[in-house]
């Protein structure tokens, strides 16, 4: 059963939010823009592609977890739970956790309004009796959570390695707004990817087909359609590097000669060889996960990983 509110959509004026966002980015020095304007229309089917690519581990593995493990998480979690996801895109690993917990409602919080009503209308179908209380917003901004849920008790869900996206301390702001806003009693199921060899984690980010590099391009393509830019695609290359200091892939867009163009009518250079920073994606240890879980406000009761330990499925409780 499908829940909305229709209030009419916004999607095609310009986003000043996006401008600012990409002015900011690039008026510094180095230049570095957020990953969430990767998520267009192209950019989200390009990262549905990414996820099925054979060099990028996490999305298969993760599913993996959730199909083995979730009678483990419903023992876990108990029934009647509200479950609360974080992002949920396209919701694709949604139904195994669903099948495996008995919840009382899901309650799916996407920035995206179009994909998350299309992508909840289907889960509605799929799971008839269960309430689908979908919520338009930006999880990093605050929440309202819908009434419907007020006396269950609730799990969150963060899959996808997500949580990497942000710098540290940045992530455990969000894992204690999570934490507030769920509620005593609450328990969260994250997903987060492993540190592990170095040409393993470089290929996932740079694969063979340049999925990956059409992905992190595509915000330039966007920057130009919507921001009125005039920046050479062919000026700029794909580049993924690991940051072993800081334990994170980092995307780069590097200028492949001088460049210059505009953006909202303004001017920009860049240098051969200066780089915009567009994404960093963090990995974790064993300790490292439930340090940040801890530091967050969320005590891990159990986790469950592959047999090659690539990606860790983590269920903790509001501490
Ligand atoms: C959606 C943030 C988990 O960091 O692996 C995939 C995004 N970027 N390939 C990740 C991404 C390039 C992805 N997350």
């Amino acid at each position: 059963m499908l829940l909305t509110d229709d209030s009419p959509s916004l999607s095609r004026a310009i986003d000043p939010a996006f401008r600012r966002d990409i002015i900011d980015g690039l008026s510094r020095s180095p230049k570095a823009t957020p990953p969430i304007w990767f998520y267009d229309q192209r950019g989200s089917e390009l990262f549905e592609d990414i996820t099925g690519l054979p060099e990028y581990y996490p999305t298969r593995t993760e599913t993996l977890l959730l199909q083995r493990h979730g009678g483990d998480v419903g023992a876990a979690v108990g029934a009647g739970r509200a479950v609360v996801e974080f992002g949920a895109g396209s919701a694709r690993k949604t139904p195994h956790l669903l099948r495996a917990i008995a919840p009382a409602a899901y309650v799916p919080i996407d920035i995206s309004r179009d994909f998350l009503h299309a992508s909840s209308a289907a889960l509605a179908q799929a799971f008839p009796d269960l309430p689908v209380l979908p919520l338009v917003g930006d999880f990093n901004g605050p929440l309202h959570l819908p009434d419907a849920i007020a006396a269950m008790p609730r799990l969150g869900f963060f899959p996808g390695s997500t949580i990497g996206n942000m710098e540290p301390d940045a992530a455990v702001d969000l894992l204690r707004a999570m934490r507030r806003l769920l509620g005593p009693g609450a328990m969260l199921l994250i997903g987060m990817d492993r540190i592990k060899d170095r040409d393993r984690l470089v290929a996932a980010y740079d694969d063979a087909q340049g999925v990956t590099a059409a992905f992190n391009l595509n915000l330039l393509t966007r920057i130009n359609r919507e921001l009125e830019g005039d920046l050479p695609i062919d000026g700029f290359a794909h580049r993924a590097i690991w940051n072993d200091e800081k334990a994170r892939i980092e995307m780069h867009l590097e200028a492949m000669r001088p460049l210059h163009f505009h953006v909202a009518g303004q001017c920009f250079r860049m240098a051969a060889g200066e780089t915009i920073h567009t994404e960093s994606s963090h990995k974790y240890g064993t300790r490292d996960e439930r340090l940040l879980l801890r530091a967050g406000g969320w005590e891990p009761t159990q986790e469950w990983t592959d047999a090659e330990g690539l990606f860790a499925l983590v269920l903790a409780e509001a501490g």
